[in-house]
């Protein structure tokens, strides 16, 4: 790492200290930091978001033997977890340390933790030397960022953006795409939330396939732990986005084709063909083929999906990914974004 990256990162930890809000690279998506010990800091980092307080918020740390300084009661699988997955894109539900804020809980007596990898963010961690409470750096509802520039548009729109956010890290590209997946520990039971790039066979893997099983994790909205990603619409694009089989969304989009409105595809090789053929010419504003390896897919999408929304058309088609337990997270996000919102 540059020297610039040095100064960039001793500039963003006076920032953090004195209160303020840094966005940050991790390998998932880019988060707005904010010191998780200060009550100002968290109070400002609700209103910049538009996010409602009731909403809990991950405490990023540096090393697993901060761990204690925010979770009590640990159990060994957290452990087991954190071996094998951390720095990388794992949050741990885990009971919070007595001294937690509600602010970082929204009131529960739960507190969401992950390690990063991005090296970025694990030297701003260690040189911040306390956790960071950071959500995606996106408003509220709206898709996360995986660049700097992406969160720079974010919250370009404000009248005074210097006020909102402080600074913003430039880590390059997001590597995993989509945010981290959430495992509950709570009440001697793994549960997986929120799903990601670490999937349910990886997480049974590491705790046994007795002391977890996939079918705990299908939904989160029916615990009682709130988790706000959890709503329907969240992590939304602002064009009308539908997820269909290959056969649905060539008829789909044909039939808006007839109509003179305009479309964006997001389409695996074989279907985008078709498509081509079957438009034979007629000028279609974005058909673009979409990665078959999961990695690459899940690192695209929420880039392709800002992109398409930049474009301003009518409506966004995806196609429907594989049903396989390695594409639940990003299946989960393409679900939220189609979802229609609730109010
Ligand atoms: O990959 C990620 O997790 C990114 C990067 C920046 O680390 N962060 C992220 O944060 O996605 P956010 O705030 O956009 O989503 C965090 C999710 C929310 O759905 C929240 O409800 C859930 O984590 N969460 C946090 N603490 C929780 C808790 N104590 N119990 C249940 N859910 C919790
Ligand atoms: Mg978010």
């Amino acid at each position: 790492m540059t020297a610039d990256i040095d100064q960039s990162i001793e500039l963003a930890v006076s920032k953090l200290k004195a209160g303020l809000l840094v966005a940050f690279p991790t390998e998932t998506v880019y988060g707005l930091g904010a010191d998780a010990s200060s009550a100002a800091a968290l109070e400002r980092l609700y209103a910049v978001k538009g996010r409602p307080t009731s909403h809990p918020v991950i405490v990023h740390i540096a090393s697993v033997e901060q761990l204690t300084d925010w979770a009590k009661d640990i159990p060994p699988q957290a452990y087991q977890l954190a071996e094998r997955f951390w720095p990388g894109p794992m949050t741990l539900i885990l009971p919070k340390a007595d001294h937690v804020l509600s602010q970082v809980t929204g009131g529960q007596d739960s507190v969401g933790i992950r390690i990063p990898s991005h090296p970025v963010a694990l030297k701003l961690l260690k040189a911040f030397a306390g956790g960071l409470a950071a959500p995606s750096a996106n408003r509220f509802g709206r898709l996360s960022p995986t660049s700097a520039q992406a969160v720079e548009a974010e919250f370009a729109d404000s009248p005074d953006s210097s006020d909102e956010v402080a600074l913003v890290l430039d880590g390059g590209p997001c590597d995993v795409g989509i945010e981290s997946t959430i495992i509950s520990l709570l009440n001697s039971q793994a549960k997986i939330l929120r799903p990601g790039m670490i999937d349910a066979a990886s997480v049974a893997e590491v705790l046994g396939a007795e002391a977890f099983s996939s079918r705990s994790s299908a939904s989160a909205s029916a615990g009682e732990t709130r988790v706000p990603g959890a709503l329907p619409s969240h992590y939304a694009p602002q064009t009308k986005l539908t997820v269909a089989s290959s056969e649905q969304l060539i008829e789909l989009v044909l039939e808006l084709n007839a109509m003179e409105r305009s479309a964006a595809v997001f389409a695996f090789d074989s279907t985008v063909a078709k498509l081509r053929s079957n438009l034979s010419g007629l000028a279609f504003d974005s058909l673009v083929v979409a990665p078959e390896q999961v990695d690459q897919y899940a690192r695209s999408l929420y880039e392709q999906l800002r992109r398409f929304d930049k474009l301003k058309l009518d409506r966004i088609f995806v196609e429907a990914v594989p049903n396989a337990s390695a594409w639940d997270g990003v299946r989960d996000r393409l679900e939220r974004a189609s979802a229609e919102a609730s109010t």
